[in-house]
C-alpha cells in the first residue's frame, strides 16, 4: 500500500492545516474533503467538499487533524465513533496524522484503538500567512510513530510534500519542543527588548532596522559554525569585564527583570566562551554575573 492510495481529509484548515491542504494537492495526492467545525464554514479550498467530523470518516480514509493541540483528542475521539463498520474493497488501512510539536501520537488512540494507523508529522517551520505548498519545501519535519512502518510511512509522506523528515522518540516530544521554542520564540522576546533598548539610545523607533546586520550576520555564523561557540562574540567573550559591569549597573537601575534575563543568559555564554578565557576571568565573570548586584562601586 501506499501514500497515492489513500484519501486525504485535512481536518481544521487553519494556518498549517491550509498549508497542508496545499502541499498534498501539489503533491498530486487525493484530497476528498475539508473538515470543518460548522456547517457553513468554509477556506480557501471551496472546490474541495467540506464537510463536519462525524462525515470526514467517511469521506476519507487519511486523516490530518490540523486542530489546536487540545482539540486533538477530542476530534479523534468523534472520528473514532463514525468509522464506518466496513472499508471499500481494495481501501488501504486507515491512517491519522497530527502536527502537535509536543503532544504524545496516543493523541490519537482512539483512532489507534479502532485499528487506524497513527503518526506525528511536526513541520518544524511556522506558518502564519497565506498558504503555499512551496513554505514546506525543504522544512525539517519530526515524525513520530510507535511503529516501524508507519514511521517509514510518515517519512514518505513528508519527504512528498518537500519536506526533510527525521525520527522523533515520542518520549523526547516536550524536550524536542522547548528547544524549538528557546531558538524561536524565546529570541523574540529577546529581540523586542534589544529593539526598545535601541529605540532608547537613538530616540527613533527603528531598533530592529538598526540592529538588523548584527542579527543576520550573527545567524549567519551561528548556522555556517556547526559549534555556537564560534559564533559568539562581545564582552563575556572577550571576558571586557568593566563592560560587563557597566552594563549590569545600568540594567540594575533601569531594568531589573532584564538584569535578571541579562545575568542568566551571560551565564550561559561564559560556559560557551570559557575555554577561550584565563581562569582569574571567568571567576570574576561568574561573581560579577552570578552575584544579582554589579559588583562596582556605586
Ligand atoms: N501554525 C504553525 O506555525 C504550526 C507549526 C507546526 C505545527 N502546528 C500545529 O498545527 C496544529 C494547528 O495549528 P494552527 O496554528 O494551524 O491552528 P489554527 O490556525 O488555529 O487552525 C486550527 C483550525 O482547526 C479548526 N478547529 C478548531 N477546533 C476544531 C474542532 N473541534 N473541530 C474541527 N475543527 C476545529 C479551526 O477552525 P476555526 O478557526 O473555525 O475555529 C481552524 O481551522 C496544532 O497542532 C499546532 O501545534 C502549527
Amino acid at each position: 500500500m501506499t501514500i497515492d492510495q489513500h484519501r486525504f481529509c485535512v481536518i481544521g484548515p487553519g494556518r498549517l492545516g491550509s498549508t497542508v491542504l496545499a502541499g498534498l494537492l501539489e503533491a498530486q495526492l487525493t484530497v476528498t474533503a475539508v473538515g470543518v467545525h460548522a456547517d457553513d464554514d468554509t477556506s480557501l479550498f471551496d472546490f474541495v467538499p467540506h464537510v463536519r467530523v462525524r462525515d470526514a470518516a467517511l469521506e476519507a480514509d487519511a486523516w490530518w487533524l490540523a486542530v489546536p493541540d487540545d482539540e486533538i483528542f477530542g476530534v479523534a475521539g468523534r472520528l473514532a465513533e463514525s468509522l464506518p463498520a466496513m472499508r471499500r474493497t481494495g481501501a488501504p488501512q486507515p491512517l491519522a496524522i497530527h502536527s502537535s510539536g509536543l503532544g504524545s501520537v496516543h493523541l490519537l488512540k482512539p483512532l489507534s484503538e479502532q485499528g487506524v494507523r497513527v503518526l506525528c508529522l511536526h513541520p518544524l517551520q511556522t506558518f502564519a500567512g497565506e498558504p503555499h505548498a512551496k513554505l514546506l519545501q525543504g522544512v525539517p519535519c519530526a515524525v513520530t510513530a510507535l511503529e516501524e512502518r508507519d514511521l517509514q510511512l510518515g517519512e514518505e509522506l513528508a519527504a512528498r510534500l518537500g519536506m526533510r523528515p527525521f525520527r522523533l522518540a515520542d518520549e523526547q516530544k516536550t524536550l524536542y519542543h522547548l528547544s524549538a521554542v528557546v531558538g524561536c520564540n524565546l529570541l523574540v522576546a529577546l529581540e523586542s527588548e534589544a529593539k526598545r533598548l535601541m529605540d532608547q539610545a537613538t530616540g527613533d523607533t527603528r531598533g530592529l532596522d538598526h540592529l538588523s546586520v548584527l542579527l543576520e550576520t550573527t545567524m549567519k555564523n551561528l548556522l555556517q559554525g556547526g559549534e555556537p561557540a564560534f559564533a559568539l562574540t562581545g564582552p563575556v567573550a572577550r571576558g571586557d569585564i568593566g563592560t560587563v559591569r557597566a552594563h549590569l549597573r545600568l540594567l540594575d537601575r533601569e531594568s531589573p527583570r532584564l538584569a535578571r534575563t541579562y545575568r542568566a543568559l551571560s551565564l550561559e555564554a561564559l560556559a560557551l566562551a570559557a575555554p577561550r578565557l584565563d581562569d582569574e576571568q571567568v571567576k570574576t565573570l561568574q561573581e560579577l554575573l552570578g552575584a544579582g548586584e554589579t559588583g562596582a562601586p556605586q
